[in-house]
């Protein structure tokens, strides 16, 4: 069987690690897969650094000719941001690729333009990695969930925030020392500001309720409060009752079903629920819905390592695909429901 080319988009703190597995894993995902997976071109701003394990002859600042190229089967985009990423993705179907992402930010914008994209290219776009990093998530919602109704999904979705409140209530640390070390281990987004004014927490609840409820939901949709304004006075009024704080998405879908609703805030938590123990940058995300009642998903939500393995997943996923002639599940965004930001759901921690 031939290899299946890959041209990896960016080789930043997930790049190189997505770069890293397919080199160490090659044998097995080539078993999974059931044929070999190339690196075929590596997309980068700065072609001079020194990248451990990538061949220095992959490596291009030429992302748009590395798209058309037209061998490419998979393409991996791990750039972040707005432009150029959202072009080349949809260059890329155009010539001939399947997408895996892990830009919560774009698909949280424009989601619905990319899954028209692929579908009209017949090709996959695939993004378990945009929300709550290795933690499956997208495709429990998408697949093993499709029988069911899901009412709710609340969790912790931003490790960055969660590392720096977690910091600040166990150890006593100060936000921007705890800020410093999270950027430092990999987990915030080139700007912080998504983590900490809640923008990246925002982005991941409009792509899980619209996954969750079958409807379009963007992120101008949510409601959105950072957790800048946490003090170290909040924590110890919290302690006082019992609580901690965490950075909450929460995603509803109204009591008479005629609308959704979907926010991000600090809230208090009671000490004895399982969010209240959710350490560092891990995340965790509970789905409730008809027939299953609750799911909790836990796992690290941020990270090069965790990330790539999500990335990973998809490639087996859309590999498999490409070799059988399929694609994937779609956008499935049959709803329209109406999307209002807090609505009068009454919420149960
Ligand atoms: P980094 O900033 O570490 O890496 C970005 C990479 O993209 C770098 O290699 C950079 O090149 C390259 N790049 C930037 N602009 C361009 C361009 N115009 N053309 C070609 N290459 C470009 O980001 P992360 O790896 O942390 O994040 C990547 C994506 O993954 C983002 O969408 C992020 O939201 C998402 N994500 C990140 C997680 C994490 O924990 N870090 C977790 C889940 C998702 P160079 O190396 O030369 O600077
Ligand atoms: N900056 C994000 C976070 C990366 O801290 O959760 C994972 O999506």
């Amino acid at each position: 069987t031939r290899p299946l080319k890959v041209a990896l988009l960016g080789c930043g703190v997930v790049g190189s690690e997505v770069a890293r597995i397919m080199t160490t894993h090659a044998d097995d995902l080539a078993a999974r897969i059931g044929a070999p997976v190339e690196l075929a071109g590596v997309a980068v701003r700065r072609p001079d650094k020194v990248r451990e394990g990538i061949d220095p002859s992959l490596v291009t600042t030429d992302a748009t000719a590395l798209v058309k190229r037209g061998d490419i089967d998979v393409v991996v985009e791990v750039i972040g941001g707005i432009e150029p990423a959202r072009t080349l993705i949809t260059t890329a179907f155009e010539h001939g690729a399947s997408v895996v992402s892990a830009n919560k930010a774009l698909l949280a914008q424009d989601g619905a333009a990319l899954h028209a994209a692929a579908d009209e290219n017949d090709k996959d776009l695939y993004y378990e990695a945009a929300v709550a990093g290795a933690i499956p998530l997208i495709r429990p919602l998408r697949e093993s969930l499709a029988g069911d109704k899901v009412n709710r999904v609340l969790g912790i979705v931003n490790g960055t925030t969660n590392f720096i409140l977690d910091a600040m209530d166990t150890t006593g640390a100060g936000y921007q020392e705890a800020l410093d070390e999270a950027t430092a281990l990999g987990y915030a987004e080139a700007d912080p500001t998504a983590d900490v004014e809640g923008f990246d927490a925002a982005a991941k609840a409009a792509i899980l309720a619209g996954i969750a409820f079958h409807t379009r939901v963007r992120l101008d949709d949510v409601y959105r409060e950072g957790m800048t304004e946490v003090t170290a006075a909040d924590f110890a009024s919290a302690k006082e009752m019992g609580c901690t704080i965490k950075l909450l998405a929460i995603c509803e879908r109204a009591a008479d079903g005629a609308s959704v609703t979907a926010r991000v805030h600090p809230a208090m938590i009671p000490l004895s629920h399982p969010l209240a123990n959710v350490r560092g940058a891990y995340n965790a995300v509970f789905v409730e819905s008809d027939a299953a009642g609750q799911l909790m998903f836990y796992g690290p939500g941020a990270g090069g390592s965790p990330t790539a393995s999500a990335v990973l997943g998809d490639l087996v996923a859309v590999c498999r695909n490409r070799l059988s002639g399929a694609t994937g599940p779609g956008e499935s965004a049959y709803a329209a429901l109406p999307v209002s930001p807090m609505g009068d759901v009454v919420t149960r921690y």
